[in-house]
C-alpha cells in the first residue's frame, strides 16, 4: 500500500511547498487539490466583503474540484494539506473530502496559516472523511516539523 500526499494551496504557494518537501521524504504520491475555477489574487482578497472567497465561506457554497485522484484505492495513508481558512477548512478541501471512500485511510493533517492555530480544524474535518482516522494534525511552517510521521 502506499502514500499520498494531497494538498491545496492557493495565495503564495506556502502549503505546496511543505506538500512537495513532504512527498520527497516519505516517498508517496503527491496530487494537487484544484478547485474547477482558479482563485484569482481579486478573489481571495478576504478584507472585501464581495470577494469570491468570502461569498463560498459565508454562503456555504460548495466549490468543485477539478479532476479526481487516480487509483484512490491502493493509499493507506493520506497527508492531506491545506492553508488555514477562516479558523478552518476551505470549502474546495470539504468538496474534495466529500468525494472519496475513507475506510480504512489513516490520515495526517498539515495547515498553513497566517498565525491561526491548528484550534479545531481536524474536528471540522472529520464529517468529511467518514471511516478514515485522523492520526495526528499539526500546523507547521516547514516541513522539517513533520519529520517523525514516517
Ligand atoms: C480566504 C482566506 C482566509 C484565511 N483565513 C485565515 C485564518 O483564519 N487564520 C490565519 O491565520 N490565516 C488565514 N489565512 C491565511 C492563510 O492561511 C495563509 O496565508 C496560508 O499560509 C496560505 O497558504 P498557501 O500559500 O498555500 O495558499 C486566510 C487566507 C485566505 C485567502
Amino acid at each position: 500500500m502506499k502514500a499520498l500526499v494531497a494538498y491545496f494551496s492557493a495565495e503564495a504557494g506556502t502549503t505546496r511547498k511543505i506538500a512537495e518537501e513532504l512527498a520527497d521524504a516519505v516517498a508517496s504520491d503527491l496530487y494537487e487539490i484544484k478547485p474547477e475555477v482558479p482563485y484569482s489574487e481579486a478573489d481571495l482578497k478576504w478584507p472585501n466583503p464581495m470577494a469570491r472567497c468570502n461569498r463560498e465561506k459565508f454562503g456555504k457554497k460548495e466549490v468543485p474540484v477539478q479532476g479526481r485522484v487516480p487509483d484512490w484505492e491502493n493509499y493507506s495513508t493520506v497527508y492531506l494539506g491545506f492553508p488555514i481558512w477562516y479558523y478552518g477548512v476551505p470549502n474546495v478541501v470539504e468538496t474534495f473530502c466529500k468525494g472519496y471512500d475513507w475506510s480504512g485511510k489513516k490520515i495526517y493533517v498539515f495547515v498553513t496559516s497566517g498565525g491561526s492555530g491548528i484550534g479545531k480544524t481536524a474536528q471540522k474535518l472529520e464529517p468529511f472523511v467518514k471511516g478514515g482516522t485522523i492520526e495526528d494534525a499539526r500546523r507547521v511552517t516547514g516541513v522539517e516539523e513533520l519529520i517523525g510521521w514516517k
